[in-house]
Formats: C-alpha cells, sequence, structure tokens
C-alpha cells in the first residue's frame, strides 16, 4: 500500500465565451496508506475537480498526482471511484455488477465467485445476489456500487458524495458501513462530502475547502472515525468535541456561502 501525495495541483477551465474558472490553486496534500480523509466544502469550490484529477479523469493544468512512487496519468484499477448514484449497469443483476472488473480483467471463475460472494455478504447483501438493479433501494443500489468497486481492489477508493441521495436512516447506516470497510480492508478512502455531520464522522482528517479560487481553507484531526468503528453514531455524536467543532465548521462554511452569494449579488 502506498501513499498518495497531491503536489500542488491548479486547475483552470477555460470557457467557450473567453472566460475561465479556476477551479483549483495550488493544492497539495499527503494522504497516508489506509488513511480515511474526507472533503468539505461549498458547492462549487472544487471538490468534484479535485476527486476527477486523482482518478485520472482529468488532466491539471499544473501539478501532479502520485501514488506512491509512479505519477498518476489516467484512470487505473489501482483508484476506485464510488459515484452518488446511477453508475450501477443497470442491465446486469447484482452480481454482475459486482464481478464486472475481476470478469474484465480475466480473473478466474471460481475465484471472482468467492470474492463476489464475500463481498456481498460484507455489504449486507447476501440474499440479492440475483436481484435486477431497479429492484433495489438507493441504500441498497450503494451498498452494490461499494462491493464493485472494492471487487476491483484498489488502494485508493475514491467517494463523490456517495451517501447524498439516500434518506437520513438510510444514510447512518451506510456511515457505519463505510467505517466498517475502511477498518477491514484497510484501504486508503477520500470521501467528498457536502454534510457537516457525515464530513466529521468519517473523517479521521478532514479538509474543508473554499472556492474561487478551489483551495484548502482548513484542517483538523478527528477522533470520530476511529470511535464509531463498529459503535452506535448517535452515541459518538454526544462526545463533547463534536458538538463545537460541527459548529464551527457550520459557521465558517456558512460565511464562505454568504460570502458568495454577496459577490455573485454584487456582479448583478
Ligand atoms: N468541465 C468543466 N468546465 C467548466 N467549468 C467547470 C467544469 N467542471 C467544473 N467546473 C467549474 O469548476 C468549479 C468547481 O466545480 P466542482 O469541482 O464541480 O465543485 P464541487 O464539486 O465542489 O461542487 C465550479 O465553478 C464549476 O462550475
Ligand atoms: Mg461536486
Amino acid at each position: 500500500m502506498s501513499g498518495l501525495k497531491l503536489d500542488n495541483i491548479s486547475m483552470r477551465f477555460d470557457l467557450p465565451n473567453g472566460s475561465s474558472v479556476q477551479a483549483l490553486q495550488d493544492v497539495s496534500l499527503d494522504i497516508g496508506a489506509g488513511e480515511l480523509l474526507s472533503v468539505l466544502g461549498p458547492s462549487g469550490c472544487g471538490k468534484t475537480t479535485l476527486l476527477n484529477i486523482i482518478a485520472g479523469f482529468l488532466a491539471p493544468t499544473s501539478g501532479k498526482v502520485l501514488l506512491g512512487d509512479h505519477q498518476v496519468t489516467g484512470p487505473a484499477q489501482e483508484r476506485g471511484m464510488v459515484f452518488q448514484q446511477g453508475a450501477l449497469f443497470e442491465w446486469m443483476n447484482v452480481r454482475d455488477n459486482v464481478s464486472f472488473g475481476p470478469r474484465m480483467n480475466g480473473v478466474p471463475k471460481a475465484e471472482t465467485k468467492a470474492t463476489v460472494d464475500h463481498l456481498l455478504e460484507v455489504v449486507g447483501l447476501r440474499d440479492f445476489k440475483d436481484k435486477a438493479i431497479y429492484e433495489l433501494s438507493g441504500g441498497m443500489q450503494q451498498r452494490v456500487a461499494l462491493a464493485r468497486c472494492l471487487a476491483n481492489d484498489p488502494e485508493v477508493i475514491l467517494m463523490d458524495e456517495p451517501l447524498g441521495a439516500l434518506d437520513a436512516l438510510t444514510r447512518e447506516k451506510m456511515q457505519g458501513l463505510v467505517l466498517k470497510l475502511w477498518k477491514e480492508t484497510g484501504k486508503t478512502i477520500i470521501l467528498i462530502t457536502h454534510s457537516v455531520e457525515e464530513a466529521l464522522l468519517l473523517g479521521e482528517r478532514l479538509i474543508v475547502m473554499a472556492p474561487r479560487p478551489g483551495r484548502i481553507h482548513k484542517e483538523y484531526r478527528l477522533p470520530f472515525a476511529e470511535m464509531g468503528v463498529g459503535a452506535d453514531l448517535r452515541v459518538v455524536k454526544k462526545h463533547e468535541d463534536y458538538g463545537p467543532t460541527r459548529e464551527e465548521i457550520l459557521t465558517m462554511i456558512w460565511d464562505m456561502e454568504e460570502e458568495i452569494m454577496g459577490r455573485t449579488e454584487a456582479a448583478q
């Protein structure tokens, strides 16, 4: 397992009308192997752009991403992505979705079957192997997405608001599952969210980003993810540091959004 290094990443999008957007500016970050990092920030601060650059879907305007000693130049199995929703193969059943990566890689059938059985057990879908995707609830679909990502055995799992479309109760269960997977697999996870609570609960380390240009604004080291493994997350939220940290970050993001609104109004 290798660490991930973001080395001075900037990203500018040139728009057809001749203007440009500085989506990221000079973002540098070292993420240790097995670290669980949450990334929080107001809409438009470059979270998705950053994740897409780490995934290799986008090449930064300047700077580079290193995984261990090699530079990221495109998508690869070592970096798996879990999207918010809608990224499953609708025409395949659960089993075929999860086995897709290993099958494409020519992994022997028996080995693939064992992997799929194991992963579906881990995400709590043992009895749903033969179901079609449309037969599953949103929460179950995200479990399939997690299992499909894990089937490729990536070193780094990138998640872009993976729980954002779920109802509150399902979301809480899935947060517990993410913590369990993190502990059991030892994988590096980068989770983007715009929920302050989720970022607090699921980040051993939490980065708050600021917009225009997108950059790292503040960083926290937090005990809550470790405490939340196998525990009731509602109990974790009662920890004396949880409420004050939540308030501090909420105010920070609120102020950023106010500032963005102010600038937008001034421009009109
Ligand atoms: N392909 C693109 N072309 C032009 N502008 C883009 C593109 N992708 C993102 N942007 C702009 O870059 C900024 C950051 O976007 P994004 O990374 O999606 O933010 P977030 O995920 O934090 O909401 C926004 O201003 C957005 O409009
Ligand atoms: Mg986004």
